[in-house]
Order: structure tokens, then sequence, then C-alpha cells
């Protein structure tokens, strides 16, 4: 076997600042993909049925089309129509928030679902207003449920990160590219790489057994 960390020494620090870089923008994503998720969750379940169709459309658009293409539609496809020469993590917080949300609307309204109907009749039956209701009382309930599902969807989306190599956005991936490039040897950086990806998983996941059992305690 041909293996041979040695030259990769003076590329590690280049590559972990792609740790940062990727962790950034996956960070923000998550941000969108939660606020617009909750949103289209609540138009899901309303009586209007035309933000419910809205927000059916959304998903069956988002989740019905490759992530990969949704980032290089919005990559190449804004510059063209409107002239203005996106950036790389505007392209792909863009794509990635976007597509995300319809991912989460889903949770969310499965969440909201689980609740138990009576939770929203006491509410009513007390006269308390659609919005506290919803904030304080049936949302809190249904992020307890709907927490492994979540942290599977940041799972995912800290995984899918790696997508925004391809318009040339220097995270992670590309940067273990570029190193296996300079080096013509490419399993070490791409190695060292997973192995980061992989870290970044666990630590987020053991985040996510920390909030749950917080919130379990608080029962
Ligand atoms: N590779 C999948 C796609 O292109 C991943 C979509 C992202 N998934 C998600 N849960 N946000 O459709």
């Amino acid at each position: 076997m041909n293996l041979d960390f040695s030259q990769l020494g003076p590329y590690i620090p280049f590559l972990l600042q792609g740790i940062w870089i990727t962790l950034k923008f996956v960070f923000v994503s998550i941000l969108i993909g939660l606020i617009l998720g909750t949103l289209l969750a609540l138009c899901k379940i309303t009586r209007h049925s035309i933000l419910t169709w809205f927000a059916n459309a959304y998903t069956s658009i988002f989740r019905g089309t490759p992530l990969i293409l949704q980032l290089m539609i919005i990559f190449y496809a804004i510059p063209q129509l409107t002239g203005y020469d996106i950036p790389t993590f505007l392209a792909a917080i863009l794509a990635f928030g976007l597509n995300s949300a319809a991912y989460v609307s889903e949770i969310i309204r499965a969440g909201i679902m689980a609740v138990d109907k009576g939770q929203v009749e006491a509410a009513e039956a007390l006269g308390i207003p659609y919005r506290p209701m919803m904030l304080n009382i049936i949302l809190p309930q249904a992020v307890k449920n709907i927490l492994p599902a979540l942290m599977n969807e940041f799972i995912t989306l800290t995984k899918e990160s790696a997508v925004v190599s391809t318009i040339g956005y220097l995270d992670l991936m590309r940067r273990a590219q570029i190193i296996g490039a300079q080096l013509y040897r490419n399993f070490e950086p791409l190695l060292v790489a997973g192995l980061i990806y992989w870290v970044m998983v666990v630590i987020l996941t053991k985040l996510g057994s920390i909030l749950e059992r917080r919130l379990r305690a608080s029962d």
C-alpha cells in the first residue's frame, strides 16, 4: 500500500480553515431552513387554501429536484437574469436554506399534527390568541417530538454541504480536492477531509442527544 501523509503537513492549515467555512454556511442554512420551514409548516395546516397550496407546491419543487441542480440554477441564473454576480456564499446559503425548508416544513408539520388536539381546544377555550398559542404551547411540544428528525436534517445538510465545492466555494471538500491536485495525491487529503466531516457529525449528534435529554428532563 502506498499511503504518504508526510507531504500533507504544509497544507493542513489550509484544510482546517475549510472547517470554519463549511460550518459557517451550514449554520446559516440551518437557520434559514428552520425559520422558513416553520412558516411553511404553519401554511400547510391553516384553513387558507391558497397558503396551503403554495406551501405544498414549494415542498414538491424543492424536494422533487436535486439540490445540486438548485444550487447551479441559483448560481448561474441570477447573474444571467439580473446581471448581479452572486457570491458563492450567498448562492450556497440560498440553495441550502430553501432546500432544507422543504424538508423541515414536513418534519414540523408532522410534529404539530402529533400534538394532542386537546391542547389547541384547551387554548382556544381559554381565549388564547393564535400566535401565543402556537409559539408558547404547540410548537414547544412539537419540537420535543421532532428533535431526532431535525437532527437528521442537520446531519444531512452538514454532509451535503460538500456539494458547494462544485461552484468553487472554498469549503472543506474543495480544499481537499485542491490539495490533491497540487500533490498529485488525492487519497490522503480526501481521507483527512472525510475524518473531519465524520467528527463534525459526531459532535452534532452528541449535541443533539444532550439537548434531547434536557428537554425530556423538563417533563
Ligand atoms: N442529495 C439530495 C438531493 O439532491 C439531498 C437533498 C438535501 N436533503 C435535505 N434533507 N435537505 O436531493
